[in-house]
């Protein structure tokens, strides 16, 4: 079993389950063309998002991480056309890219990209009191993954679904020694998830393109 191999597999399901497409395609090559790391969920991956927001009918989503909005246009596509995706990015520059990037796969005017620290963001989306989310997607920075948890949690009503990317991280999950923030971002976030009342979750195990990771799923249950 090999990185080659977990790779040549998910592009045989892509070429199988996920016709290639001028926006997702352009999506990533605009994003690599402006310098932005290749760190976007896999193809087969951003369809196993939209078909989890479909499957949740949802209407309101929220993104922590933004990139160069791959996983965005993913979610946009999977919502009715009064669905509406709100996403959180950081860099200027990274938002930027995506802003275009929404546009040239004409979901724009359904996603709205927030610039700044999420935990800001996140903060200011509560303080306004806005709708609640019924699916989020959690994939910024990893060591603040509980606490953008916590804010998801806050943002969302009985019945939402919260998935977290990078829960495994080639297997560094497991070192109770790391001193690596993200590891331990993960780590706390684990521990924080067992104990949190009022939601059941799981978390499955990925190899692939983008090597072996692995998402939360976690449902709200009240
Ligand atoms: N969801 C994207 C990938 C996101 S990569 C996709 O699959 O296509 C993680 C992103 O989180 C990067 O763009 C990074 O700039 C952003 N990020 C890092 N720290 C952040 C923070 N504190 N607040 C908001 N965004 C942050
Ligand atoms: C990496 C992968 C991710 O999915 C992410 O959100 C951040 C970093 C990585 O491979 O480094
Ligand atoms: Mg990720």
């Amino acid at each position: 079993m090999s990185q080659d191999q977990w790779t040549r597999v998910d592009e045989y399901w892509a070429g199988l389950f996920v016709p290639s497409d001028a926006a997702l395609d352009g999506a990533q090559s605009a994003s690599h063309a402006a310098g932005l790391p290749a760190i976007s969920v896999a193809a087969n991956q951003g369809k196993f998002l939209a078909l989890l927001a479909q499957m949740q009918g949802a209407r309101r989503v929220l993104e922590v991480g933004t990139l160069g909005g791959y996983s965005t246009i993913w979610l946009a596509r999977a919502l009715p056309p009064e669905g509406r995706v709100v996403t959180l990015e950081l860099d200027p520059k990274h938002a930027q890219v995506a802003r275009q990037n929404l546009a040239r796969a004409g979901v724009e005017s359904r996603v709205e990209i927030r610039v700044g620290r999420a935990l800001d963001s996140l903060a200011a989306l509560h303080a306004e009191g806005v709708a609640p989310f019924d699916f989020a997607f959690i994939d910024a920075d990893k060591q603040s993954i509980p606490e953008y948890f916590e804010w998801a949690l806050k943002l969302a009503k009985p019945g939402s679904v919260i998935v977290v990317d990078n829960v495994v991280r080639r297997g560094a999950v497991l070192d109770e020694a790391s001193a690596d923030p993200n590891v331990l971002g993960v780590r706390r976030f684990n521990e924080l998830l067992a104990k949190t009342p009022g939601v059941s979750a799981t978390a499955i195990q990925t190899v692939g393109s983008k090597g072996y990771d692995g998402f939360a799923l976690i449902r709200v249950t009240g």
